[in-house]
């Protein structure tokens, strides 16, 4: 007899994934000398975890610290750590019992949704988005519900999106900075969200994990201001440690005990010395600014070349480190379309469907956290490939 597969089994693949295997591929199998692959594909910092954020986990191992599990919310220490960086960002006065430490903000979705959340609710967010958002609701039984924005709203919901849903969804994510169009909601438009999902009852969902990664337009924390809702934030963009597994959500005081209890019995805790070193990386202040330095010539570099290449139609580059292109005029087929630009071009780039599973066969999203020389030097070849 068959035996039975679970609904989790149906989640799609995170599609950039493959992207980063066929990528690796193709690097691999390079003459000696030759050219080697552009990677804008991946939203992973090139740059590694700050030095003294190495160091402090390197001299605690050193020292001996037993790695034992922490308390499921994390190291004190760092949880006050996080509280303080509220206040020394914001202004905003966020306790450090309302933070818990997660598996990086991957680690923070299933534990945010399963408490806000029950299987069958709906949850509303921007499309493209950032496709966990939906695949992980989706394993949980919960319902994403898209809303397809447009370059005329930044790729940003608007309340009156919002207002049109029937029936009214028990929650809505938001990002901005978002991935992958890496554009802003203007101030007043993220207050006016926030300010109706607290009429609707709508349990808000912050993702500021591209906070600190802006190059106008400064955003301000949902934290302290919006009642209920629930932010989630991370150490690999800003701070530069992707595979160190460090996220962190900031709770309103509802959903403080049962994420406790949930992280208890999903992830017992965040490992350990990489806590360790997340805390340290506070203190790597001057680092972590010339990385995004970095990221801004890289951005600006893109901006001014990408166009007499023939990407011509780009999203506004508010934040994060992602530039959104319409490749309508070059293909319908965006999938295809990265293969061969990675086959002929050596340039890895995600195909839209990743994000946006219709539209996106016209879209592609460029990365550009990768080092500098090879950003500054992506334009030249894609308009040598393109015939420019
Ligand atoms: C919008 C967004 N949220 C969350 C994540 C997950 O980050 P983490 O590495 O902290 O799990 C990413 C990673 O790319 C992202 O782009």
């Amino acid at each position: 007899m068959a035996l039975k597969i679970g609904r989790g089994a149906e989640a799609p693949p995170f599609l950039v994934m493959d992207v980063i295997t066929a990528a690796n591929a193709k690097a691999a199998a390079l003459p000696p000398g030759a050219p080697g692959v552009i990677r804008m594909e991946v939203g992973q910092p090139g740059t590694g975890a700050p030095r003294g954020a190495a160091e402090a986990a390197i001299r605690a191992l050193q020292a001996g610290t037993p790695m034992g599990y922490t308390e499921a919310f994390g190291l004190r220490s760092l949880r006050e750590r996080i509280a303080r960086h509220y206040a020394e960002r914001y202004g905003a006065a966020v306790a450090a019992e309302r933070v818990a430490v997660t598996v990086g903000a991957s680690g923070a979705f299933p534990l945010a949704f399963l408490a806000a959340f029950d299987p069958g609710d709906s949850v509303a967010m921007a499309a493209p988005f950032y496709p966990p958002y939906a695949n992980i609701l989706t394993a949980l039984g919960m319902r994403p519900v898209l809303l397809p924005c447009g370059p005329e709203t930044r790729w940003q919901p608007t309340v009156a999106m919002l207002e049109a849903l029937d029936p009214v969804p028990a929650g809505l994510i938001l990002a901005s900075p978002c991935n992958p169009a890496g554009t802003m909601l203007p101030p007043a438009e993220f207050a006016a969200i926030a300010e109706w999902c607290g009429r609707a009852g709508v349990r808000l969902v912050s993702d500021e994990i591209y906070h600190g990664l802006t190059y106008g337009e400064v955003p301000e924390t949902t934290a302290a201001t919006i009642p209920g809702a629930v932010v989630v934030n991370s150490f690999s963009k800003y701070f530069s440690m992707t595979g160190w597994r460090i996220g962190w959500l900031v709770l309103p005081e509802d959903l403080v005990r049962p994420v406790e209890c949930l992280a208890q019995n999903l992830f017992i805790s965040a490992p350990h010395v990489a806590q360790v070193a997340a805390e340290a990386a506070f203190d790597c202040r001057d680092e972590l600014e010339a990385n995004i330095a970095g990221y801004r010539r890289s951005r600006a570099a893109l901006l001014a070349a990408l166009p007499g290449a023939g990407f011509d139609r780009l999203s506004p580059a508010d934040g994060a480190f992602y530039l959104w292109a319409d490749v309508g005029h070059l293909t319908n087929d965006s999938v295809a379309f990265c293969q061969r630009m990675l086959a002929e071009a050596g340039i890895a780039a995600t195909p839209g469907v990743d994000f946006d599973r219709e539209r996106g066969r016209r879209f592609l999203r460029f990365s550009y956290c990768g080092p500098e020389a090879d950003m500054a030097a992506a334009p030249a070849r894609l308009a040598a490939w393109l015939g420019r």
